[in-house]
């Protein structure tokens, strides 16, 4: 595929320029560009999540809650059973004696997906819940 490349003039700060070097130094990336296209590519990514999630969408849910709460292991499988539509598979890893991380694949209606997420974190022991999602729609 022929991609149009347009360039760019940014002014930025020198201490945030350097952190933004020494990153991508320290990931191998081969030029400043790349990881500018890298670090645009995550903003979008998180700005259409942020924002409305609609459309077509595949992507991760992780999270980590501890088992030990009364009732939510239950409550979390009640909110997965509702949500058959947009999940493909999940993985249970047992962190320690307390906490459990699951990742969750889905592909589905946006707001199917953000309904199951939002219904997570609402569930008290829940730890943590992130989100990636790509636009199937608007493109990869
Ligand atoms: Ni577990």
């Amino acid at each position: 595929m022929k991609t149009n490349l347009s360039r760019i003039g940014v002014s930025l700060p020198e201490s945030l320029l350097d952190r933004f070097d020494e990153i991508i130094n320290k990931r191998g990336y081969s030029s400043r560009s790349e990881g500018i296209r890298d670090a645009i590519r995550n903003y979008i990514t998180h700005y259409e999540w942020m924002g409305d999630v609609h459309g077509e969408r595949v992507g991760i849910v992780t999270m980590v809650y501890n088992h030990h709460q009364r009732g939510l292991v239950n409550a979390i499988m009640d909110i997965q059973h509702e949500h058959t539509d947009v999940i493909e598979s999940s993985l249970h890893v047992h962190i320690d004696h307390d906490n459990c991380l699951e990742v969750v694949m889905v592909q589905g209606e946006g707001s199917r997906v953000k309904g199951l997420v939002e219904q997570t974190m609402a569930l008290r022991g829940v730890k943590h819940v992130r989100l990636i999602t790509l636009s199937l729609t608007e493109g990869i």
